[in-house]
């Protein structure tokens, strides 16, 4: 292995003693900064990851409200929910855990988070706002993503090319804009993508995120190259691994991150960082 691990449980830590500081000045004065988190369903990886949340805005010093409903729930009840959680001044970030039931519109649901509570990321206007480059809640994975290149010096990315597998509207599409906001030359590549092996060569900067385990592999990867693996992706024998496979990059990339113990726990302490945000702008 020539490539060095960037470790995400190390820098999440750092990021969530960070806010937990910024949560205890808010605390001293009186506000206490606070999350509501609703999950509806029986999915069990959601159940999870609400779990984990909850636990890490306790961990923080962030009061966390946990609403979860059954798959009965209406859209109308759910709506409701939302307007009582935007119009309650106790309440500073609102998170709707994905996915949700087939028989509620989930964009819609998105759309009716107050924007000011919005530390997803996930409303039309903070996508808006990332677009134009204004102020506002940006997507917490791909934020962990730019701070991890931060931490290993590549905050500026003029004269890179990063190139984003991957088009999601929470990860892929987000991501693409971050890098372009630090001054890189981006390519979004995806499924339909004709050589995404060359398109992947060219990367000074790769970031993974399609969900497809090891897809990435070595012979994909630019010397010195950093790695960013967005995956996660279970093993039939319970394992985790990423879109990378790590094995094989680390032989040739610059900088590469572990899954599990990369991106995921930074999406949880930025999340936490938004959510500070959210009570420090209220
Ligand atoms: N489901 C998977 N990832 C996420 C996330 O970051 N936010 C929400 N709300 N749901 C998710």
């Amino acid at each position: 292995m020539t490539a060095r691990l960037i470790d995400g449980k190390a820098l999440a830590a750092q990021v969530r003693a960070e806010v937990a500081a910024r949560a205890a000045v808010l605390a001293a004065a009186g506000r206490r900064p606070a999350l509501a988190v609703i999950r509806v369903g029986a999915d069990p990886a959601s159940e999870v990851y609400v779990r984990n949340k909850v636990a890490a805005c306790k961990a923080a010093g962030i009061h966390s409200i946990h609403e979860s409903y059954g798959d009965s729930l209406t859209e109308a009840e759910l709506l409701g929910r939302i307007d009582a959680l935007n119009r309650d001044d106790a309440v500073h970030g609102i998170l709707v855990q994905l996915p949700l039931p087939a028989h509620i519109d989930a964009q819609r649901v998105i759309e009716a988070i107050a924007p000011s509570k919005d530390v997803d990321g996930f409303h039309v206007a903070s996508a808006g706002a990332l677009l134009v480059g204004r102020p506002g809640f940006r997507p917490c994975t791909p934020l962990g993503c730019m701070r991890m290149l931060a931490h290993i010096g590549m905050a500026q990315l003029r004269g890179k090319h990063a190139v984003v597998v991957g088009r999601s509207n929470i990860v892929g599409k987000p991501m693409a804009l971050m890098l372009l906001a630090a001054d890189a030359t981006v390519t979004i590549a995806h499924s339909g993508t004709p050589d995404l092996a060359a398109t992947c060569r060219q990367a000074d900067v790769l970031i993974a995120a399609v969900g497809k385990q090891r897809m990435i592999t070595g012979d994909m990867i630019k010397p010195g190259a950093a790695i960013i693996d967005v995956g996660i992706n279970r093993l039939p024998d319970g394992t985790l691994c990423g879109d990378v496979d790590f094995a094989a990059a680390s032989e040739a990339a610059g900088w590469i991150t572990p899954v599990p113990g990369g991106v995921g726990p930074m999406t949880i302490a930025m999340l936490l960082s938004n959510t500070v945000q959210a009570c420090e702008q209220a």
